[in-house]
């Protein structure tokens, strides 16, 4: 068993019968979908899952794990997701994908949200090994960059894969992947970028993390908000 399937089982130990699951994005979050499907063929378990992606959820469909849709729901007990960077205080990282906005609606959403990753997650601040994706509506892409340059953060427009057009994330939105000065704190930074006109959402996760599994050769260790 590999470190990412290690924790992600130790994240399925919190799951209950009855439970409606936020299901998450990435390699981590896809073996904790494999074992929610292994435990409800195995176990008997009874779960209702949704999904932060269109990709989790083709997953969860394929292993047959009962699955409603996001607009239908107000609140659920459990969410379960990786991250690209977590900080001492347990702000994250995410949205490399392109769901960013459903991955925070269910962080937020959840009674408990479960943060699963390898230490190579571990950074000191928020934007120390990957830029911050922020989605944008795509009429405003102009003027909120120029609002974000104005603050000293550097930047631009996502391509996409081929690199002969534009990243477009799942609800039609453009990314500006921004880097700011490492000395702006994480709260300032989740505030400034919520209050720049043109933001749809953006990938810092501050104050949503109810609990981090962190895994290191083979150990789970377990930190709590
Ligand atoms: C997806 O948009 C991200 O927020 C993921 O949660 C993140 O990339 C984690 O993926 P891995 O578990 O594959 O590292």
């Amino acid at each position: 068993m590999n470190n990412k399937q290690l924790v992600a089982i130790q994240a399925a130990t919190y799951v209950k019968d009855g439970m409606l699951i936020g299901l998450g994005t990435g390699s981590t979050a896809n073996y904790f979908i494999e074992e929610l499907a292994r435990r409800q063929r195995d176990d008997g378990l009874k779960v209702t899952t949704v999904a932060s992606s269109t990709i989790s959820a083709n997953m969860a469909q394929s292993l047959h794990l009962p699955i409603v849709a996001l607009e239908h729901i107000s609140r659920i007990d459990l969410y379960v997701d990786g991250a690209d960077e977590i900080t001492p205080e347990m702000t994250l990282l995410k949205g490399r994908g392109s769901d960013l906005v459903k991955e925070k609606l269910l962080a937020k959403a959840a009674t408990q949200f479960i943060v699963v990753a390898d230490t190579s997650k571990l950074v000191s601040y928020i934007g120390q090994n990957f830029v911050i994706p922020i989605e944008v509506i795509p009429f405003a892409w102009q003027l909120t960059k120029k609002n974000l340059e104005d603050v000293g953060a550097e930047g631009d427009l996502r391509p996409n894969a081929a690199k002969d057009g534009l990243w477009i994330s799942s609800h039609g939105s453009y990314v500006l992947d921004m880097k700011f000065d490492k000395s702006i704190d994480a709260k300032t930074l989740n505030d400034l970028i919520n209050n720049t006109p043109g933001v749809v959402e953006h990938g810092i996760f501050y104050g949503l993390a109810d609990t981090i599994l962190i895994v290191e050769n083979g150990i789970v260790t377990e930190l709590r908000a």
